[in-house]
C-alpha cells in the first residue's frame, strides 16, 4: 500500500506539491489526473525517492522513502516498477536483454534471470518476440517489454507516469488491461498518472485530480460518480461541447443511480414543460444508471420550471451556460 502524509516539495521558490496526504489501498489501481503541471510527475518522483521531498512522507509497504539514502534507498526502489510514456528500452539489447538488465544491475545470476525474463515476456504477450530489438517493436509492443522490465525485480507497487500518452486508442485500452491483469495476477498496487480520463474510467478503482499541487478531489470511482457535479464526475462522464443557439434553454441533468425515465416520470407528474434529450452520455456502472443528459427546453421560463421540480426531487441539475 502506498500511504503519502502532508508530502511537500518546493523547486527555488516554485511550490510543486503543497502538502499531499493520499492512501492506496494493496492491490487497488488508482489515477492521478490533472493538467499539466499539476505535480503529478513532481508526487511520483518523490515517491520514488529520485526527488527529495522537502517535508512530509511517502510510505510504501511501510517503508518511508523520504527517509532513505544511498544503498538503502536503492534496495526500496527495487519494491517499485515504474513505467513511463515512453519505454526507453536499450537499441542494442533484444527484449529479453532489455527484460533482464533491471536484475542484472541487482546481481542476480545469468540463468536464473534469463529465466525470469523469459517468464515476464510471457506474462506481456511477447515471448515470440525475445529476441526482437526495440526497433523491431511496435510502439505498443516496446511499452509492454517496459511493463515487464518494471516487474523484474518483482516489485508491490508499480509507479505509472503517462504509460499510454504515446499510443493510439487501441493500443492504449491493450495496455491498460494488461496493466489491469498484471494487477489480479501478481497482486501489485498500481498508482497511475494520466491526463486521460478515459485511463480512469476504464481500469481505475479510484482516483485523485490534482490541481496546482493540492488535491482537490479524490474518491473510489463509486464516490465520485454519485457527487455529481464534482469535476471529477462531470470529467468522467463528459458531455459533448453546447451546440449555438440554445441560450438559456438548456439543462444539464446528472444521473447517479436515477435512470432517465425516473427523470421523465418525475418531470411529467409534476407538470413540468415538455424537454428534449439535446445530448448526453449513459453508463450502467456496478448495475446503476450513470450519466449526463443536457435536456433543451422551449424556451428560458421553461427551463427554470423544469429545474425547479428536478431540483425538488434530487436530481442534480446545472442550467448550462
Ligand atoms: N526540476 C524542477 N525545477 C523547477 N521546477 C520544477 C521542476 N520539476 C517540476 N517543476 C515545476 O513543478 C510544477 C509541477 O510539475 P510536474 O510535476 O512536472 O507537473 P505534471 O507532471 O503534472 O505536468 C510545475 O510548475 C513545474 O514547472
Ligand atoms: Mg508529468
Amino acid at each position: 500500500m502506498i500511504e503519502l502524509r502532508d508530502l511537500r516539495k518546493e523547486f527555488a521558490g516554485v511550490t510543486a506539491l503543497e502538502g499531499i496526504s493520499l492512501s492506496v489501498a494493496a492491490g487497488e489501481i488508482h489515477g492521478i489526473v490533472g493538467r499539466s503541471g499539476a505535480g503529478k510527475s513532481t508526487l511520483i518522483r518523490c515517491l520514488t525517492g529520485l526527488e527529495p521531498a522537502t517535508s512530509g512522507s511517502a510510505v510504501v509497504d511501510g517503508l518511508d522513502i523520504t527517509q532513505q539514502r544511498g544503498a538503502a534507498l536503492r534496495r526500496s526502489r527495487r519494491s517499485i516498477g515504474m513505467v513511463f510514456q515512453h519505454a526507453n528500452l536499450l537499441d542494442s539489447r533484444t527484449a529479453l536483454a532489455n527484460v533482464e538488465h533491471p536484475l542484472q544491475v541487482a546481481g542476480v545470476p545469468r540463468a536464473e534471470r534469463r529465466a525470469r525474463a523469459r517468464e515476464l515476456l510471457d506474462l506481456v504477450g511477447l515471448s515470440d518476440r525475445a529476441g526482437n530489438h526495440p526497433a523491431q517493436l511496435s510502439g505498443g509492443q516496446q511499452q509492454r517489454v517496459g511493463i515487464a522490465r518494471a516487474l523484474a525485480t518483482e516489485p508491490r507497487i508499480l509507479l505509472c507516469d503517462e504509460p499510454t500518452s504515446a499510443l493510439d486508442t487501441q493500443t492504449t485500452g491493450q495496455i491498460l488491461s494488461l496493466i489491469s491483469s498484471l494487477r489480479d495476477r501478481l497482486d501489485i498496487t498500481v498508482l497511475i498518472i494520466t491526463h486521460e480520463m478515459s485511463v480512469v474510467r476504464e481500469i481505475c478503482d479510484s482516483a485523485t485530480l490534482l490541481e496546482n499541487g493540492a488535491v482537490t478531489q479524490t474518491g473510489s470511482l463509486q464516490e465520485i460518480l454519485s457527487s455529481p457535479g464534482t469535476p471529477l464526475a462531470k470529467d468522467l462522464v463528459p458531455l459533448p461541447p453546447s451546440p449555438q443557439g440554445i441560450d438559456g434553454r438548456a439543462l444539464e441533468v446528472s444521473l447517479a443511480g436515477t435512470s432517465l425515465a425516473q427523470v421523465f416520470a418525475l418531470a411529467r407528474a409534476a407538470g413540468a414543460p415538455e424537454a428534449e434529450v439535446e445530448s448526453g452520455t449513459l453508463e450502467t456502472i456496478d448495475g446503476k444508471p450513470v450519466g449526463r443528459i443536457r435536456l433543451l427546453c422551449a424556451d428560458r421560463d421553461a427551463r427554470d420550471a423544469l429545474s425547479s421540480i428536478l431540483r425538488d426531487g434530487g436530481i442534480h441539475v446545472e442550467e448550462a451556460a
